[in-house]
């Protein structure tokens, strides 16, 4: 898998056509609503992108240390190309942003996920996340969750990484 791809910081002259690819690599959902250019634009130092060896993007990460709580770093989204999964690149992604966030001083990570995505969820447990699970959160699709999270009937799992 390793000597298929390359790693390198995405630039704002991908946008097009990743957020072109977005809605395919999540199952037909408006992901491209949650992936503006400002992506590109503003977060390009913390993210990710995989290409093949003919420089087509097959996986990427957008992320950030935040601003608020400097020792916490957030993943936006992370997707892979669906001709590429369950070969470690999803790993690959994340160990890249979590060396990043350790290198600038971040102690963990959070990712927010929807509790129906059960992908992600299982993804997001093997890659060493637990779901907060205390006041406010209930089961939801099988996993700790919040109801209305982020808007009347956003449900939201809130994955917690240490690093
Ligand atoms: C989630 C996603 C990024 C995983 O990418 P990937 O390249 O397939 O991940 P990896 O191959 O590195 O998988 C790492 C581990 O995660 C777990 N995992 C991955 N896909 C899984 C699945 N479909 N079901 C259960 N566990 C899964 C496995 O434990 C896997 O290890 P294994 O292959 O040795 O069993 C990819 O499926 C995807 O892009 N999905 C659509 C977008 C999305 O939902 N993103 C997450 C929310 S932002």
């Amino acid at each position: 898998m390793t000597d298929d791809l390359r790693f390198r910081r995405p630039v704002e002259a991908d946008h097009p056509q990743l957020v072109g690819q977005v809605d395919d690599w999540w199952g037909g959902r408006n992901l491209h609503q949650i992936f503006p250019r400002l992506w590109l634009q503003h977060f390009t130092g913390t993210s990710w992108l995989a290409e093949d060896t003919e420089g087509h993007p097959i996986g990427f990460l957008v992320g950030f240390i935040s601003p608020d709580h400097p020792e916490e770093a957030y993943v936006h989204m992370i997707a892979t190309s669906p001709n590429h999964r369950r070969a470690g690149l999803g790993r690959l992604l994340y160990e890249r942003f979590f060396d990043d966030a350790r290198a600038r001083g971040a102690r963990r990570v959070t990712a927010v996920t929807w509790p129906g995505n059960r992908v992600s969820v299982g993804f997001h447990r093997a890659m060493g996340f637990r779901p907060a699970d205390g006041q406010g959160t209930q089961n939801l699709y099988g996993t700790p969750a919040y109801a209305d999270y982020d808007a009347d009937g956003d449900d939201r799992v809130v994955f917690r990484r240490e690093l």
